[in-house]
């Protein structure tokens, strides 16, 4: 089963749509730890995104339309996680270059490249209550699925419920990167806003696979 260039510019306007929806929630829970603004540094970086897609050339290549939304999020968003989710589709955009049809390791290798390049820029590993604690649990399941060739739907099922099974362990984690660090011990009790936006964004491209 593949995808192609459509499916991802769907994709990504389905995403910012998402977002929008959980702007409120999202930032919600950075205000219990952070200083309250990730859903909104979201939507806005998101509603870029959906503007520079419209204005890009139809026959836009997969690569190129999430470099656009790389763009949208490194320049439209203030605070950490912009330039951070930026990075991630900075990345993962050249690992698309050129294919076509993208299947579930084109799907592993964006993330791959992606979580390298946030781990570059954020300095922070698994563990430490950022949106990494979804992020590369999801990834090696997915890429484990894409080795024994399990197909998209399933494996993008599986990775959503682990993301969210993972957004909400991060409730039992003290964070030791970011803004939530500054409280240290009483970040405790509370999901991570990163993590969350990255399982909402799991969840969507399941979603959108699961429908065909
Ligand atoms: N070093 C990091 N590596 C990975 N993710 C991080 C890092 N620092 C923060 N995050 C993620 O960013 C989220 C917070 O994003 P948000 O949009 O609220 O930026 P911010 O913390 O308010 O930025 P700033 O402190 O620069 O104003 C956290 O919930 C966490 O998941
Ligand atoms: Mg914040």
């Amino acid at each position: 089963m593949s995808y192609s260039k459509e499916q991802v510019r769907g994709l990504l306007l389905k995403l910012a749509d998402m977002i929008d929806e959980n702007k409120q929630m999202l930032t919600d829970l950075d205000a219990a730890i952070g200083d309250g603004d990730h859903g909104h540094n979201m939507a806005r970086g998101f509603d870029a995104a959906r503007v520079k897609l419209a204005q890009g050339p139809a026959e836009q290549d997969a690569e190129a339309m999430l470099k656009a939304t790389a763009m949208a999020l490194i320049s439209n968003v203030g605070g950490a996680a912009g330039p951070l989710y930026g990075t991630l589709f900075l990345k993962g955009a050249a690992t698309v270059k050129g294919k076509e049809e993208l299947g579930l390791p084109d799907l592993a290798d964006f993330l791959k490249a992606g979580i390298e390049g946030v781990q570059l820029r954020g300095k922070a590993i698994l563990g430490e209550k950022t949106m990494l604690d979804v992020l590369i649990p999801v990834q090696a399941s997915i890429a484990a699925d894409a080795e024994s060739g399990e197909p998209a739907p399933q494996s993008l099922e599986k990775a959503a419920a682990l993301a969210r099974a993972c957004a909400e362990k991060t409730k039992e984690i003290a964070a030791t990167k970011g803004r939530a660090s500054y409280l240290g011990e009483r970040s405790i009790g509370h999901i991570d806003p990163g993590a969350m936006s990255s399982c909402l964004m799991i969840e969507t491209l399941a979603e959108l696979v699961k429908g065909g």
